[in-house]
């Protein structure tokens, strides 16, 4: 039995010693210590030794277990010290590796065209007013002297939300200068950019949905020639100084008289080309004089005040100034469309 137990303890440490995984050296302790293990093979026989042998071997069988016991933890510590060692290494940081630059987006170009709009404004005393885009058939139409049955109430193709046509998306921003005026009194210097829709099928110049920034001044003798100096300062700021406008004659039901505003051609400058599809004239916004009608159905006195009014479609701006062909690029979304601007 002595030499069993001497052949266990070498046999053991040269075992233990060689191994250099925490799995290898855990089938080792189950080997010698296990329950079935060798060492425990052995002690289970200790009955069979007479009572003067035993106790010089059992204190044999107990050294030759604590010396495996002292060497697989032994050996563990030193696996476990391997492995953090190995986990270090594998996740150092390269301080010296230059840093990874975050992509940035930037503003979409309606949004550039739109603040620099807004800026403009603003820089002329104008505030912004909002107003809602499930809008009611009475301020969008009746109360901009759009009356029941009025051929408009057609063209304008409109979604209604209710059976009974009280309310629908807005077609246009002029409603806002209804639910503007009858909540302030003149001095009134607003603009009012915003989304408006009309049944419109995509195509390369319309879209169901779109924007338009309204403007709105009303005054005490206020005149078609403030009308035609703000509106001449807002193309030579968004187009260049010099750039011309021109008024024509026009209808609109809110305004009178109404006219319809034309810049000069950007791309030749009004001789004729492409852009301009030859005319040398761009045209640009719809505008007027409020009529006496609106301003009275919001509580203003025409007598005492007079206002102008213009409509400005922000995506026709937008494609000119950045020289977009297509409309439906602005809401495609694509990145390397949009990452040119
Ligand atoms: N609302 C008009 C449209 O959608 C544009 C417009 C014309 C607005 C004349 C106005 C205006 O405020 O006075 O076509």
């Amino acid at each position: 039995m002595k030499a069993k137990l001497e052949e266990i303890r070498s046999a053991s440490m040269k075992a233990i010693e060689s191994v250099a995984e925490a799995a290898d050296l855990e089938a080792l302790r189950i080997r010698y210590l296990g329950k079935k293990g060798e060492l425990t093979a052995v002690l289970k026989q200790m009955g069979s030794l007479t009572p003067e042998e035993r106790p010089a071997m059992g204190q044999l069988a107990n050294e030759v277990r604590a010396r495996i016991e002292g060497a697989i933890s032994e050996k563990a510590a030193l696996i476990r010290e391997a492995m953090l060692e190995k986990k270090l290494e594998a996740e150092a940081l390269d301080v010296t590796i230059p840093g990874k630059k975050p992509s940035l987006g930037h503003k979409h170009p309606m949004s550039v065209v739109l603040d620099e709009a807004k800026d403009i404004f603003i820089g002329m005393g104008f505030t912004i007013a909002e107003g809602p885009e499930v809008e009611l058939t009475e301020y969008d139409f009746t109360r901009l002297n759009i009356p029941e049955g009025h051929t408009v109430r057609d063209w304008q193709d409109t979604f209604y939300i209710t059976e009974d046509e009280k309310i629908h998306l807005r077609c246009q921003t002029s409603p806002v200068q209804v639910r503007v005026m009858e909540k302030t009194k003149p001095p009134i210097r607003i603009i009012s950019p915003g989304r408006v829709y009309r049944k419109d099928e995509v195509d390369a110049t319309h879209s169901p949905m779109f924007h338009q920034i309204e403007g709105l001044v009303v005054d005490k003798g206020v005149t078609m020639g403030d009308l035609k100096g703000t509106l001449n300062a807002l193309v030579e700021k968004l187009y260049g100084a010099g750039t011309k406008t021109r008024f024509r004659p026009h209808h609109f039901p809110f305004t009178e008289p109404s006219c319809e505003v034309d810049m000069q051609c950007f791309a030749c400058g009004g001789a004729g080309c492409r852009v301009c599809k030859g005319e040398g004239w761009i045209e640009l916004l719809g505008a007027g004089m409020v009529h006496p009608k609106v301003l009275e159905g919001c509580g203003i006195d025409p007598e005492v005040y007079s206002g102008f009014a213009f409509g400005i479609g922000v995506e026709r701006m937008t494609m000119r100034r950045f020289n977009i062909p297509d409309l439906r690029l602005i809401y495609e979304n694509d990145v390397s469309f949009l990452g040119q601007f």
